[in-house]
């Protein structure tokens, strides 16, 4: 995020001795991304973060793909996905490609007994239901309903639900995770015209601290497997940091919608953005307002993208039998479009709940097993007369 925070207590001057009260220097360790290049944050630890104590073994949690070359389109039902006890188990792949899997999660513990590293991708999690507190080595946040967590790459992090009652739509991207640069400024800063600003972007607040020595199990996500690394410090004993590279949250409710007299197209709604991906917010807002305008979509073409979206609430205009979870993907190289009888339905109507995320893809999805689980395989044809 390209927001400057600082959390804790750091030294006045980086890269010089800062020292506990009993004399001993602080760890300092410097989290950057793309090399030297990218955000980064400076930030200081009780202990030395490098002390593995133990490797235990690792696993593939590679998603295992059902259709590799796919040009149907399908409805995926996302609330069939079981209902899982473990936060990193309940996690099914179910769209993939190189640059980024799309999974959903129906965790039901509470906490895990594991902190968690995904050195592989940045995290973008949407929560569509449940509450709790992302915990990070950076500080934590608070989440609900409608909140987007980004957690950037290497954040060691665990999550604690308030309930066992959890929906996620997760997307792991291997391309950074950014905010449009056409809402920005040259100093960074987020234009008048932006649908969102500054004070919508929450910040972590709540440094945990914690000096311990023992066993800590971080599950380390690299190359699609996760190794179980034993560590001989706690990985939350950051006393301070400040910098650019950091996890923050920001609420799909906080999206101010932009509207026009005619159908506005997707990239209005557009939220983040990756050069392998976009994603957008579709939230409730004004129809379009010249008097002879069709609210619903035209017809398009993916020539080029496939379209992904997540129905997260309220009434879903141009699809006929959408319910909240549902995930259509309308894949490159074909167009789609509303459902018949649904643009004659829109003429007159001055006003959508709709809530939904779409995520666009530059390459190809591949579908999974996990998806064919729950996928509808006539959806394809439910566009003929
Ligand atoms: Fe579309």
């Amino acid at each position: 995020m390209p927001l400057y925070h600082k959390l804790g207590n750091i030294p006045p001057k980086r890269h010089t001795q800062f020292r506990k009260p009993n004399g001993d220097l602080y760890y300092e360790q410097l989290f950057g991304t793309i090399g030297f290049d990218g955000m980064s944050t400076n930030l200081y630890h009780e202990q030395r973060p490098t002390q593995v104590k133990e490797i235990k073994g690792s696993y593939s949690v590679k998603p295992k793909i059902a259709r590799a070359n796919n040009i149907q389109s399908y409805r995926f039902r996302g609330f069939q996905v079981p209902q899982i006890p473990d936060f990193l188990e309940s996690r099914k792949a179910v769209l993939t490609n190189s640059d980024c899997t799309i999974t959903l999660a129906a965790p039901t513990n509470k906490t895990q007994d594991y902190f968690y590293k995904n050195t592989d991708a940045d995290e973008l999690i949407f929560i569509h239901k449940g509450t709790g507190k992302l915990r990070t080595i950076l500080g934590n946040l608070d989440f609900k309903y409608g909140d987007y967590l980004l957690i950037p790459r290497g954040i060691i992090y665990k999550i604690d639900f308030d309930t066992d009652d959890n929906r996620l739509f997760i997307v792991e991207s291997r391309r950074p995770i950014y905010t449009p640069k056409r809402y920005r400024n040259w100093f960074g800063q987020l234009l008048e015209h932006s649908p969102f600003c500054e004070r919508d972007i929450r910040r972590p607040y709540e440094l945990e601290t914690n000096d311990e020595k023992g066993e800590f199990l971080i599950k380390v996500r690299k190359q699609d497997e996760i190794f179980d690394m034993v560590y001989a410090t706690h990985p939350f004993d950051v006393v301070g940091y400040d910098g650019y590279n950091y996890p923050y949250a920001f609420s799909i409710h906080d999206f101010e919608p932009i509207t026009g007299s005619i159908h506005q197209p997707p990239p209005v709604h557009q939220t983040f953005e990756t050069d392998a991906f976009v994603v957008c917010s579709f939230v409730p807002r004004m129809y379009d307002y010249h008097p002879d305008a069709i609210p619903a979509p035209y017809n398009h073409s993916n020539i080029d993208s496939d379209e992904v979206l997540y129905y997260v609430d309220g009434d879903f205009m141009s699809r006929k039998d959408i319910a909240p979870g549902h995930i259509s993907l309308h894949p490159a190289g074909i167009p789609h479009g509303p459902h018949p009888g649904t643009m004659e339905k829109s003429i007159g109507q001055t006003r959508t709940e709709e809530l939904a995320v779409m995520v666009d893809t530059f390459k190809p999805l591949m579908v999974t097993e996990e998806a064919m689980k729950i996928a509808d395989e006539q959806y394809y044809q439910s566009w003929l007369d």
